[in-house]
């Protein structure tokens, strides 16, 4: 039986290998962290994170070939394919400080592997990481007299938050780096094997490690970039007349270009898209290549500009004052399906909000927990309220950060008429009915579709 450990239980350790497990009874599966709340959460049903379908991925597998621990030594030891799943953020301190990732974690996990094992293994890379880590990651695993030989794969996870259980079941592709050696090839076989069991074989991609490490950064910049575009386009939609949702579809139509991450918004999100391509940058600069570094980081620029400007109209249009009024947020997590708040766009929103001195209300229907540790510095200007229609009520204006179906669904009536008049909505995700909206006497703020008045 081949035996999988897997170092980090979080947003990708953990569904990625509770995949594994149910599509392989075969393979005996442990994901181990130090993190012993995280590992006890994954015990029970009440599982650390919130993604639609994993429970029953994990409740399928637990307990017959999945398993959850911290004894992350003894896991590494038995395993025959290690997985290293941990944080890579971007660094905060010292050369790179702001653009680097941070590879404090998965250094130590390279030492930990090499501390303890006393077999070979295959390590894959599932974090994401700078191209040319596992050339690091190799030489502090074999550094000194060591007998025993570990073969570096990349395979980095392409799975998007939210639908991260569809995303796992039938992915686009599964890309997997190894070495053009025989002990490389045959590692990258055995991996191969393993995803083989579910997902058709031609989707199965195989490359060298860098092109797999560099392939990741890539995807993500390349997303984050139609969104900045779109955004872009947003800000002069607004100054024209233009309705960014008619230009989207317009160019989506395309075959070219495609409708997808072509909806405009207050702006990206999640823990990886700045973090991938700020690291994008570091490298580009790191190889003289100043001018790519430069393009890229004007993706994040213009995500910045957008969740700036959102705050800007909201204050422009509450007559250049919002101190002390009652501000409701409808969504904190960096997208609807999950409970991540990690770069949320509504942190940006929030904080610039306080420092106008409104007084916040936020809601979300699984993301409170995580928003309340986001922002401990505005304790006293922030109220936490699961409920829309009590955050709503006696509210200046209502802010939709997140594009949760369930505010579809919300009586506009209902929550316009508990409001102070006028009664100011502003859609952060053109999720809503504006004309409706209008109807009901709302005054509407839209992303690049400009605004819908009864103002004089
Ligand atoms: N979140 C996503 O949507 C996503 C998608 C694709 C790739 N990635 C990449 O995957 C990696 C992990 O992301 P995540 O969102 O799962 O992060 P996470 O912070 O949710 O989980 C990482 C886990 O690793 C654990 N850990 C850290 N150091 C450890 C050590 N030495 N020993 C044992 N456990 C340790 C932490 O306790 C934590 O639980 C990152 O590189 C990220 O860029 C994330």
């Amino acid at each position: 039986m081949t035996k999988i450990c897997c170092i980090g239980a979080g947003y990708v350790g953990g569904p990625t290998m509770a995949m594994i497990a149910k599509q392989c009874p075969d393979v005996r599966v442990t994901v181990v962290d130090i993190n012993e709340r995280r590992i006890a959460a994954w015990k029970t049903d009440d599982l650390p994170i919130y993604e639609p379908g994993l429970l029953e991925v994990v409740r399928e597998a637990r307990g017959r070939n999945l398993f959850f621990s911290t004894d992350v030594d003894q896991g590494i030891r038995d395993a025959d394919i290690v997985f290293v799943s941990v944080n890579t953020p971007t660094k905060t301190f010292g050369e790179g400080a702001g653009c680097a990732s941070d590879l404090q974690y998965w250094e130590l996990c390279a030492r930990r592997i090499k501390e303890v094992s006393t077999s070979d293994k295959i390590i894959v890379e599932k974090s994401t990481l700078p191209v040319r880590t596992a050339e690091a990651m190799e030489r502090v695993l074999h550094a000194g007299d060591n007998p025993i030989h570990f073969e570096v794969l990349s395979n980095p996870e392409f799975l998007a938050e939210g639908t991260a259980i569809a995303d796992l079941e039938n992915p686009d592709r599964v890309l997997i780096g190894g070495h053009e050696t025989a002990s490389g090839q045959k590692a990258l076989q055995t991996l191969v094997d393993i995803y083989a069991t579910w997902i058709p074989r031609e989707r199965i991609l195989t490359t060298n490690v860098w092109s797999s490490e560099l392939s990741k950064l890539t995807a993500n910049a390349f997303l984050a970039q139609r969104v900045s575009s779109i955004n872009a386009i947003s800000a002069l939609c607004e100054a024209t007349g233009a309705n960014v949702t008619d230009v989207a579809h317009a160019i989506g139509t395309d075959s070219r270009i495609g409708p997808k991450f072509l909806k405009a918004s207050i702006g990206f999100g999640g823990s990886c898209f700045k973090k991938d391509i700020l690291n994008l940058v570091y490298l580009c600069e790191s190889y003289g290549l100043q001018e790519p570094a430069n393009y890229w980081r004007s993706v994040v620029a213009m995500n910045e500009y957008q969740e700036a400007r959102f705050v800007k109209t909201m204050l422009r249009s509450m007559f250049n004052t919002i101190a002390n009024k009652r501000i409701a947020i409808l969504g904190f997590a960096f997208k609807a399906d999950t409970g991540d708040t990690r770069e949320s766009p509504a942190i940006k929103v929030c904080r610039e909000l306080a420092g106008e001195h409104a007084k916040l209300v936020v809601s979300d229907p699984k993301a409170l927990d995580n928003a309340r540790l986001e922002m401990p510095e505005l304790a006293d200007q922030i109220e936490f309220e699961p409920d829309p229609y009590k955050a709503a009520a006696g509210a200046h204006a209502i802010a939709v950060l997140t594009e949760w179906k369930e505010y579809k669904q919300l009586d506009y009536q209902r929550i316009y008429d508990s409001m102070v008049k006028p009664a100011f909505l502003f859609d952060g995700r053109n999720l809503l009915d504006h004309d409706a909206l209008y109807g009901i006497g709302f005054e509407v703020y839209a992303i690049g579709r400009g605004r819908k008045s009864h103002l004089k």
